[in-house]
């Protein structure tokens, strides 16, 4: 049976992608080291599956760590999901966004190579886009960053391209998600921000379940239809079968891609609000406030690269987005922990 290391696999992506993989007979090996997640959804996804998932309590920069873990297991492929990705935080600590994202990626990948496993995929974001010159955006687009986040990713992306051009025992594919939400449709795991969330339909589901008590827009005199961003929001199972797919592909042909994964489809905030509202049966009061710095008004993929290339496209609509999000809200008002 092949073995997957997946790192970050106790985080909101992550741990998906663990599902999927194991739900799919992989073995796999997880390290995370909890800054931005906890244990908790491994556990569940062993007790949802009956399968165990090997876990290691291990930072990714610390290389003889993670020579142990590769020492332990033969190991197939690496996910690579861990990483920091708070925007304004990571304009707070720059330094600290490219040590973890570009240095935790570099100590990874030289262990790889010392243990002969050449094959990644690594997560990468639309942010890499930055105020894109027109929509849909295809992989072709110019890339350009307005935070340290951003291009911690964007630096990550340009080493392996390069990697890949000289060395051809490497395989990589670069996936650029556009805005992921939802969660397994069990509701048993799901996206869990620290605090007060960053991201919209987490706060929009907590102004729902009535821990928060109202959005706030931000900005609604944007170049758009009714004035508020329009995002590329696409299901977290969807994406994560989007990984899958990558992978066959890579195993078949060494090399590397970049595919963007969205749906296509753009969303506004206010639609946001509404289609929750609909869903949810619950109140979303909100009130419009300034823009928030560094955002833009319009963003959703050209999908049409994984279709072609993975044979992949999404196919959860918005209200099963929804759905799953307030199922896991609702059975989980206060995280994995707060049970
Ligand atoms: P997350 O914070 O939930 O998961 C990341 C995981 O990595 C966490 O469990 C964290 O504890 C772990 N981690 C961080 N640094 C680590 C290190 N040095 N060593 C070991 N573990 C470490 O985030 P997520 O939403 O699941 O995102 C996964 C990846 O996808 C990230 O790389 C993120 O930048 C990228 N991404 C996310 C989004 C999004 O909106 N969620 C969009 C585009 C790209
Ligand atoms: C969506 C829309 C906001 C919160 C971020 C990162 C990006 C990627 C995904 C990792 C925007 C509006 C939001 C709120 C609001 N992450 N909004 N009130 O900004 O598209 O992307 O997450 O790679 O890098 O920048 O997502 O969910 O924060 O915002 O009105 O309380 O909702 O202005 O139009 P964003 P988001």
């Amino acid at each position: 049976m092949a073995t997957a290391l997946v790192t970050g696999g106790a985080g909101y992506i992550g741990s998906h992608a663990v599902l999927v993989l194991l739900e799919r007979g992989w073995d796999v090996v997880v390290v995370d080291n909890y800054s931005n997640s906890c244990e908790e959804p491994l556990r569940r996804i062993e007790a949802m599956t009956a399968k165990s998932i090997k876990r290691y309590q291990a930072d990714i920069r610390d290389q003889s760590a993670l020579a142990q873990i590769f020492a332990a297991h033969s190991i197939d492929v690496v996910f690579h999901f861990a990483g920091w990705k708070a925007v304004g935080e990571s304009t707070e600590k720059p330094l600290d966004y490219y040590q973890n994202n570009v240095g935790g990626t570099l100590a990874l990948l030289d262990v790889m190579r010392k243990h002969d496993v050449f094959k990644l995929i690594f997560s990468s974001s639309a942010t890499v886009y930055g105020d894109p010159d027109s929509v849909p955006i295809n992989e072709q687009a110019p890339t350009r960053t307005t935070n340290p986040y951003g291009a911690s990713k964007l630096a990550v992306e340009n080493i392996l391209t390069d990697i890949a051009s000289w060395d051809t025992r490497w395989s990589f594919a670069i996936l650029r998600y556009f805005n992921p939400v939802g969660a397994h449709e069990s509701g048993m795991i799901g996206e869990d921000p620290n605090g007060i969330p960053n991201n919209l339909l987490p706060y929009i589901a907590q102004v729902a379940v009535g821990k928060l008590p109202q959005l706030q827009v931000f900005g609604d005199d944007y170049d758009t239809p009714d004035g508020t961003g329009v995002r590329d929001y696409i299901h977290v199972m969807d994406l994560v079968e989007g990984h899958v797919d990558a992978l066959q592909v890579i195993s078949q042909r060494p090399g590397m891609m970049t595919v963007n994964l969205g749906t296509g489809q753009g969303y506004s905030v206010l639609e946001m609000v509404k289609a929750f509202e609909q869903v949810s049966g619950k109140p979303v009061p909100y009130r419009v406030g300034p823009r928030r710095a560094g955002d833009i008004a319009t963003c959703y993929a050209d999908p049409r690269l994984a279709k072609t290339i993975l044979g992949w496209s999404a196919e959860r609509d918005l209200s099963a987005m929804i759905r799953d999000t307030w199922r896991w809200q609702q059975k989980n008002p206060s995280g994995y922990l707060g049970n």
